[in-house]
């Protein structure tokens, strides 16, 4: 029989941690990492020997200039991309040497991604563009329905389940993305200046939605330069030419879990 893609990932899971070793390791980590990419003759160095741990139901906020090396580290952290030297850990596993199927499935049980450009499937509706991850991870279609549409409420767009990306405004299909990330109810959200194309209105929505996350504990690496994104985050890397070259906490890390208000001890 077929197997499913929850089976894969179970074994996935199983063949790269050793259970022993697994809370050993950081949440989501970068070791010495390199990212390099060829262009004819020429060798773009977009990250340079960068390392960094972040903390589970840490928000993390990644500023600098264009060209800095964000879009290509946040990929890198999301599973998205592989570095070209260096290790790369999300979920406590070290993911730099799974092959690219492999990674494509642990990514969509860990990580929901929002991207600047929204990255809709145009061909489908609001409601199945939500459904579609929970679709790959082989959940029960009246199941994704009920829950996509679930979804569109919290976003406020339960009205618009049959639009197609282009009858939606730019903050509604910002709105739809970010409800397409929470599908399959990831640890983690990797997100990309996903205010970068929305007016004020549309952007501060986005900015609650993203405060909603920390305080459920959802562990959020953003990078933006929009301020509405940054004042709730937890810390702020400053990047420059492939490296981090500022680490700043600006709030101590709490979240929610059943009402209850927890804050993290930091060293
Ligand atoms: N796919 C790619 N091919 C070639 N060069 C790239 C690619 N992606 C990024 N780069 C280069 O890597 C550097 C970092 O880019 P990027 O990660 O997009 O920075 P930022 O998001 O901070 O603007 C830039 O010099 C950019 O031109
Ligand atoms: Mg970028």
């Amino acid at each position: 029989m077929k197997k499913t893609r929850q089976e894969d990932y179970e074994e996935i899971i199983i063949s790269h941690r050793k259970i022993e070793e697994i809370n050993l390791q950081p949440f989501i980590a970068a070791k010495e990492l390199v990212k390099d990419f060829e262009i004819g003759d020429y060798i773009v160095r977009a990250v340079d020997h960068l390392s960094i741990e972040i903390s589970e139901h840490e928000y993390v906020a990644i500023i600098g200039s264009s060209g800095a090396g964000k879009t290509t580290l946040v990929h890198i952290l999301g599973g998205l991309e592989t570095a070209t030297k260096g290790d790369t850990f999300i979920s406590h596993i070290n993911v730099s040497h799974m092959e690219q199927e492999m990674l494509a499935t642990f990514r969509i049980f860990n990580v929901g991604i929002v991207f600047q450009n929204y990255n809709l499937i145009s061909s489908l509706t609001a409601l199945e563009n939500i459904m579609f991850p929970m679709q790959l991870c082989g959940v029960k279609h009246e199941e994704c329905e009920s829950r996509a549409k679930e979804l569109l409420k919290i976003i406020g767009l339960a009205e618009r389940s049959e639009h197609l990306p282009f009858q939606l405004s730019a903050g509604e299909q910002q709105r739809v993305a970010v409800a397409r990330a929470l599908a399959n109810d990831p640890p983690i959200i990797i997100a990309d200046e996903p205010t970068a194309n929305l007016d004020k209105k549309n952007a501060e929505y986005i900015g609650e939605l993203f405060e909603n996350f920390r305080t459920e504990g959802k562990t959020i690496i953003v990078a933006t330069h929009d301020e509405k994104l940054i004042k709730h985050a937890h810390r702020i890397l400053i990047m420059e030419e492939g490296k981090i070259i500022e680490d700043k906490r600006i709030n101590e890390i709490s979240f929610k879990k059943e009402n209850i208000e927890i804050e993290m001890e930091q060293e």
